[in-house]
């Protein structure tokens, strides 16, 4: 029988996600651990703590930050926070924290973490996580909350009951530490609804070098944003997945609403870090391109991020 306590926690990877995760369940849970493919930084961490800013409120935890797998051992929860181009790299490094008790909640933006999850063959249950919490690194270990959003949870795949009581724990869990969480029988609509929010908004605000409202003042930027959203609503509908009425005006209503925010792309090309773009709008473009549909504003949107993307990582 499955233990459905929270047990033993380990957040893989202190960036933006990971560090706001980790802060919010250390407020109600003491064995959270952070695993780190960078051991200078699991140094500074384990020796300084994380720091949570928000609402012009400094809060501070010391956690156990290593980047040695073995060391944290196996646990009852991983939070799988790196972003979607490490997952193949950093997968392999997650298996002394695993046994098949533990769950595996992926946090990734896009789609291209699925088919690399499925083939990973991993010993446990894999659940998709789908946020729209915000946050904003503003130094090693230190993040600023960026605003309150509902978190969806569901399996990729099927499992046995013991594991949907164990992700039931969980979202109690997180529900105590205060998050708006729901679990959901099919996670699919939900990861393709935000991902048609991150068609929109996140190659676009790269490009133009914009925060998430400048989208709107921008004729041409705005003209792109639907088409974009369009084209990867109909790859949705195609492949029957039963996406939010009205994506484009999701989208911009989430525009409105992170107006001032820097979206994540952007945040990695300023950091000169690999994007998420075939995560995005190039795994939309090669299911596109299977289903026969064209999709040529996120093939221009594509080529035109993988060429500032190289320029920002040669810089
Ligand atoms: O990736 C991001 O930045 C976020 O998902 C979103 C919703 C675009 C807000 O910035």
């Amino acid at each position: 029988m499955r233990d459905t306590s929270p047990g033993r926690v380990a957040v893989v990877g202190p960036g933006a996600l990971g560090c706001l995760l980790a802060t919010t369940l250390c407020r109600i849970h003491e064995e959270i651990w952070v695993l780190d493919h960078d051991s200078q930084r699991a140094g500074l961490l384990q020796h300084s703590g994380l720091t949570l800013e928000r609402g012009g409120c400094l809060a501070h935890f010391p956690v156990q930050v290593t980047a040695d797998p073995q060391r944290i051992g196996p646990v009852t929860l991983v939070l799988l926070c790196v972003k979607s181009p490490a997952l193949p790299h950093t997968l392999p490094a997650l298996l002394p924290l695993l046994t098949e008790n533990t769950l595996l909640l992926a946090w990734q933006n896009g789609i291209g973490h699925l088919p690399v999850l499925q083939e990973a063959e991993l010993p446990c249950p894999v659940v998709l996580a789908v946020t729209s919490l915000g946050a904003h690194l503003v130094g090693p270990g230190r993040v600023r909350f960026g605003g309150e959003g509902a978190t969806s949870l569901g399996f990729l795949g099927e499992v046995r009951e013991e594991a949907r009581a164990a992700l039931e724990g969980v979202a109690g869990l997180f529900r105590r530490a205060g998050l708006e969480v729901r679990v959901e029988a099919d996670i699919l609509p939900q990861v393709w609804n935000k991902l048609l929010v991150n068609v929109g908004i996140n190659a676009l605000t790269a490009l133009y070098n914009c925060e998430n409202g400048g989208l709107l003042e921008n004729d041409e930027a705005l003209a792109l944003l639907r088409a974009a959203v369009l084209e990867a609503a109909g790859v949705a509908r195609a492949k029957g997945i039963a996406i939010a009425a009205d994506p484009v005006a999701r989208t911009i209503a989430v525009c409105r609403a992170t107006a001032g925010n820097i979206s994540s792309m952007l945040q990695d090309v300023r950091g000169k870090r690999q994007t998420e773009i075939e995560a995005i709008n190039g795994a939309v473009l090669e299911e596109a391109n299977r289903l026969g549909i064209p999709a040529p504003v996120n093939a221009q949107l594509v080529a035109a991020v993988k060429s500032l993307e190289k320029t920002s990582l040669s810089g």
